[in-house]
């Protein structure tokens, strides 16, 4: 049995973790530098306030994230936690049925609706304050 049957939809894949973070070009250069990861897609998301470099690891991602401009959400998480893991990225079958679960399972969420992402994906977010302190994502490919 796959994680999220009997749900209307099943988690497949850790889509990506999302790492907030100052210098773009400096943290793509390190993660390719050191661990060898490569940047397989670069992304500026004008609605969202921020740019990204998705780096490939196997089927999942790390994504590195920085704001484009002061009021950003993301700006304003560096300036209150500093870089580090900003939200965790579920794939899911389909994104519509796996917000509607959560909300029926009482879950706070950003996002009343799906909403186009990053590569042509449709997502959603859950507020941190139901994922015990962690924005989570559900990405739909
Ligand atoms: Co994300």
């Amino acid at each position: 049995v796959s994680a999220g049957h009997g749900h209307g939809f099943e988690l497949t894949e850790i889509d990506h973790v999302a790492i907030a973070v100052r210098d773009l070009d400096a943290a793509a250069q390190w993660y390719e530098q050191t661990l060898g990861a490569t940047v397989a897609h670069r992304e500026r998301i004008e609605s969202d306030g921020v740019e990204e470099a998705l780096l490939k690891i196997a089927d999942s991602y790390v994504q590195l994230l920085t704001p484009t401009r002061e009021d950003s959400p993301v700006a304003k998480y560096l300036e209150r936690k500093g870089e580090g893991i900003h939200h965790v990225g579920y794939r899911v079958t389909d994104c519509t049925a796996a917000l509607e679960s959560m909300k029926a399972a009482g879950a706070t969420t950003i996002d009343e609706a799906p909403r186009p992402g990053s590569r042509g994906t449709t997502v959603a977010f859950v507020h941190p304050k139901s994922g015990f302190g962690t924005l989570i994502e559900l990405v739909q490919e």
